[in-house]
C-alpha cells in the first residue's frame, strides 16, 4: 500500500491542467482552460479544466474530477496505478506501508508472470514475423484471412513454433525458471511447450499488460481443438477479462457504445474495418465481472449474433444479468451461418457499418418477438412467453425506462398494459426481497473493511446506491463548507463544528447510508483531533466511494450534475450548489435533516398508537399520544426556526 502521506503529496502536487494537457488539447478561457471531451464525441469544447479548483468536469457528459479521476477513467488505471503514474511524472518517491509490494510473495510472483508474459509475447512475434515457420505457416495464413501487419502487430499475435521445446529452452536460457514457466501456463510438466504449432493471440488486461494467450490451429488441419487457452493464473482471471477492451476503451466512451462479438478473430476484422469498440466474451457468456468492465465505459452494450437459432436463445437467457445493471443492450442478427468476421468480409467494412446501424434492435423488444414468433398459435407457450418477458423488464432498474417497456410489450404481446405492469410489479418486488436477503447474508459471510483496494487490478464501481436527500444534503455542506467559518448568535464557529454539535452521535448511526455515515463520523473524529476540514481532507480520503462523493460535490459547475444524479438515483431538491453562503446551507440542511427525522419519528410513532388503541391497553396508548404531541411541538418549533440566526461572517 502506497503511504498516506505519499498520496497526499502526490495529490497537492498533481496539477489537473498538466495531466489533462498530455491527453486532450486545452485553450485558455478566462480563468479556465477549455477542449474537446476525451469522454464523449463534441464538436463545441464544453470540457473545462479549473486549474484553480485543480478539478476537470464535461458540461456535456458531466464526468469530472481530480487528475486521479481522469486518469483513471481515461486511462483505465486503477487507483494505484494512477497514483504510480503521477508520482512518476512528478518524481515524487512512492513510500509503501509494511505490507511492502516487493515482500509479498503473492506480488512477487504476478510481476514475474507478467516479465515471463512480457517476454512470450515478443516470443511468439518474433516467430511469426521472422522464423521460416511463423511465416510461412503463420503470416501467410493470416494473410490469407485478409489480416493486414499493422493488425498483427497492434494486437500483439505471434506464432508458436512446430518444435514443441523451442519456447521453453529459449525462456530457460534467458533466465526464467521453469516452475514459473509452468505456473504461467506455457510450459508443461514436462518441460515441453504447451502452445505448438497454433497461431497465437496475446489477451491484454485492461492496461495492455499481456496477462495470458489463446491459440489457434492453423487452417482447419483437426489436430485438437480449434482454439487452446492459457489456464487461469494469479495474473488471468478469464472472468475478469474481455478480450480487446484494452484497445477498444476509448472508442466505446467515445462513441458511448461497446460491440460484443464471439470470436478473437471477429473483434480483429471489425477494428480493421475501422469499427474500434468491439470486445470478445471468447465464446463464453458474459459474467457479471465483465459487464461492470464494460460499465465503466458505456451504458450502451450492442451484441452481434450468429445466425442460428440455438446459438439465440442461448446466449438470451444471460443477457438479464446485462439489464440489471441498468445497461441498454441491443442486438444485431446477422444472416444465417456468418459470423462478424465473415459478414464483414462479404460486405465490406462500409457496408457493414450500415447494416450494423440498420439492424440494432433494442433487446427486450427482439426477445419478445423472437419468443412470440416461436410460440405463435400454443397459449401454454404464450403463458409462458409473458411470465419470460416480464422477467427481463422487472430487472430493468430505471422505473421509467421499465414503464415504457411494459407498455410496448403490451403492445407487441397483445395484453391488456396493466396486466404486465401488475405481473412486473410483482416480479420487482419479489427481486428486491430476495436482494435484501442475499445481502444481509452476504455481509453476515464477508464482514470485512469496504472498498479494499487490490494494487495492479482496476477496482469496479458498485452499482449505483439510493443515498437519502436529507442525510446527503448534510454530507454536502460538511464536505464543501466545514471549514468554513460562520457565526451563530455570538459565537464564531465553523461549520463542521455547528453540524455536529447539532446532530448527536446516535442520530449519526442513525443514517440509513453506510456511506454518509462514514463521512459524518470521519469529520466528527478529525474534528475531535482539532485537525483542519478541508475538502482536500475528504479528496484524499482512503475510502475510493468518499474521495467520489467529494469529487461530486466539489465540481466547478456547483450543480448535481446529471451524470451524478444517475449514479446516486435521488431526486434533487435544490439544483444550484450554494457556495456562496455556506452559513444558510448549513442550517437549511440540518433543519430539513431534523424535520425529516422527526416526520420518521412521528410515523413510527403513530403506529405504535395505533397498536396500543387496537390492543385496548390504555395507559400505553396515553404514553404514546404525549410522546406524539412532544414529537410535534419539537417539529413545529424547528420548522418556525428563523433562518436568519446564522451569519455568514
Ligand atoms: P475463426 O474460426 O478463426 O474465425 O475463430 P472464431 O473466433 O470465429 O471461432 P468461433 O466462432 O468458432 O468461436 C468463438 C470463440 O470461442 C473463439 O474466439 C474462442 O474464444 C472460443 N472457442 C472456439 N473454439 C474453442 C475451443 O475449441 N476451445 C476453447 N477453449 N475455446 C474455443
Ligand atoms: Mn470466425
Amino acid at each position: 500500500m502506497i503511504t498516506q502521506r505519499t498520496v497526499e503529496r502526490i495529490l497537492d502536487t498533481a496539477q489537473i491542467e498538466d495531466i489533462v494537457s498530455d491527453f486532450v488539447t486545452l485553450r485558455k478561457r478566462g480563468a479556465n482552460l477549455l477542449g474537446l471531451c476525451p469522454f464523449h464525441t463534441e464538436k463545441t469544447p464544453s470540457f473545462t479544466v479549473s486549474p484553480s479548483k485543480n478539478l476537470f468536469k464535461c458540461f456535456g457528459c458531466g464526468r469530472g474530477g481530480d487528475s486521479v479521476k481522469f486518469l483513471r477513467e481515461h486511462e483505465g488505471f486503477s487507483y494505484p496505478e494512477a497514483l504510480r503514474y503521477l508520482a512518476a511524472k512528478y518524481q515524487i518517491e512512492i513510500e509503501e506501508t509494511q505490507e511492502q509490494r516487493k515482500d509479498d510473495p503473492e506480488e512477487q510472483l504476478k510481476d514475474q508472470l507478467f516479465v515471463l508474459n512480457q517476454y512470450t509475447r515478443d516470443f511468439f512475434a518474433q516467430q511469426l514475423f521472422e522464423s521460416e515457420d511463423g511465416r510461412q505457416l503463420g503470416l501467410s495464413y493470416f494473410k490469407e484471412r485478409g489480416f493486414r501487419e499493422a493488425i498483427l502487430k497492434k494486437f500483439d499475435l505471434g506464432f508458436a513454433p512446430i518444435g514443441g521445446t523451442t519456447l521453453t529452452n529459449q525462456a530457460v536460457q534467458d533466465g526464467f525458471r521453469p516452475d514459473i514457466l509452468q505456473k504461467a501456463g506455457l510450459s508443461t510438466s514436462q518441460h515441453r511447450d504447451f502452445f505448438r504449432e497454433r497461431v497465437m493471440f496475446t489477451i491484454h488486461g485492461l492496461s495492455g499488460k499481456p496477462v495470458a494467450f489463446a491459440g489457434r490451429l492453423l487452417g482447419k488441419t483437426v489436430k485438437g481443438p480449434k482454439y487452446i487457452n492459457s489456464p487461469e493464473t494469479p495474473i488471468y482471471h478469464k472472468s475478469n477479462v474481455l478480450y480487446g477492451l484494452y484497445f477498444a476503451r476509448q472508442s466505446i466512451r467515445k462513441e458511448d457504445n461497446c460491440y460484443l462479438v464471439e470470436g478473437y478473430t471477429d473483434v480483429l476484422s471489425l477494428v480493421q474495418g475501422g469499427i474500434e469498440n468491439v470486445v470478445a466474451s471468447s465464446g463464453t457468456a458474459l459474467t457479471p465481472e465483465q459487464i461492470r468492465l464494460i460499465k465503466r465505459f458505456t451504458s450502451n452494450l450492442t451484441i452481434l449474433y450468429d445466425g442460428d437459432a440455438a446459438g439465440i436463445n442461448a446466449a438470451m437467457r444471460g443477457l438479464d444479468l446485462v439489464l440489471e445493471q441498468d445497461m441498454n443492450v441491443k442486438v444485431v442478427l446477422l444472416p444465417d451461418g456468418s459470423d462478424p468476421d465473415s459478414y464483414l468480409g462479404e460486405l465490406g467494412p462500409e457496408a457493414f457499418q450500415t447494416f450494423l446501424k440498420e439492424n440494432s434492435r433494442d433487446f427486450i423488444l427482439f426477445k419478445t418477438s423472437q419468443l412470440l414468433q416461436a410460440s405463435k398459435d400454443d397459449p401454454v407457450a404464450r403463458t409462458e412467453v409473458i411470465k419470460e418477458v416480464v422477467r427481463s423488464i422487472a430487472r430493468v432498474p430505471d422505473p421509467i425506462k421499465r414503464g415504457e417497456y411494459t407498455k410496448v410489450c403490451a403492445q407487441v404481446l397483445q395484453v391488456d398494459e396493466s396486466m404486465l405492469v401488475a405481473e412486473t410489479n410483482r416480479m420487482v418486488s419479489a427481486d428486491m426481497a430476495k436482494d435484501r436477503k442475499d445481502k444481509a447474508r452476504q455481509e453476515l459471510r464477508e464482514n470485512r473493511e469496504p472498498d479494499q483496494q487490490v494494487t495492479g487490478s482496476p477496482s469496479i464501481p458498485e452499482a449505483p446506491r439510493r443515498l437519502p436527500t436529507q442525510e446527503m444534503d448534510l454530507v454536502r455542506v460538511m464536505i464543501t463548507g466545514g471549514d468554513k467559518l460562520i457565526q451563530v448568535g455570538e459565537e464564531t464557529t465553523t461549520v463542521a463544528n455547528y453540524l455536529l454539535s447539532n446532530l448527536e452521535e446516535e442520530v449519526i448511526q442513525e443514517f440509513n447510508s453506510p456511506l454518509l455515515r462514514a463521512v459524518m463520523e470521519m469529520a466528527s473524529a478529525q474534528l475531535r483531533s482539532d485537525a483542519p476540514l478541508t475538502p482536500q481532507f475528504f479528496l484524499q480520503s482512503d475510502r475510493e466511494d468518499i474521495r467520489d462523493l467529494a469529487i461530486g460535490f466539489l465540481s466547478p459547475d456547483y450543480q448535481y450534475s446529471d451524470n451524478w444524479e444517475e449514479r446516486y438515483q435521488i431526486v434533487l431538491h435544490t439544483q444550484r450548489m450554494p457556495d456562496d453562503n455556506f452559513a444558510r446551507d448549513a442550517q437549511l440542511a440540518l433543519q430539513r435533516f431534523q424535520l425529516h427525522r422527526l416526520d420518521q419519528m412521528c410515523s413510527v410513532n403513530a403506529q405504535r398508537i395505533k397498536e396500543a388503541y387496537d390492543t385496548g391497553d390504555e395507559p400505553l396508548y396515553l404514553h404514546y399520544l404525549k410522546f406524539q404531541q412532544e414529537l410535534q411541538a419539537l417539529r413545529n418549533s424547528i420548522a418556525d426556526q428563523d433562518l436568519n440566526t446564522v451569519i455568514l461572517k
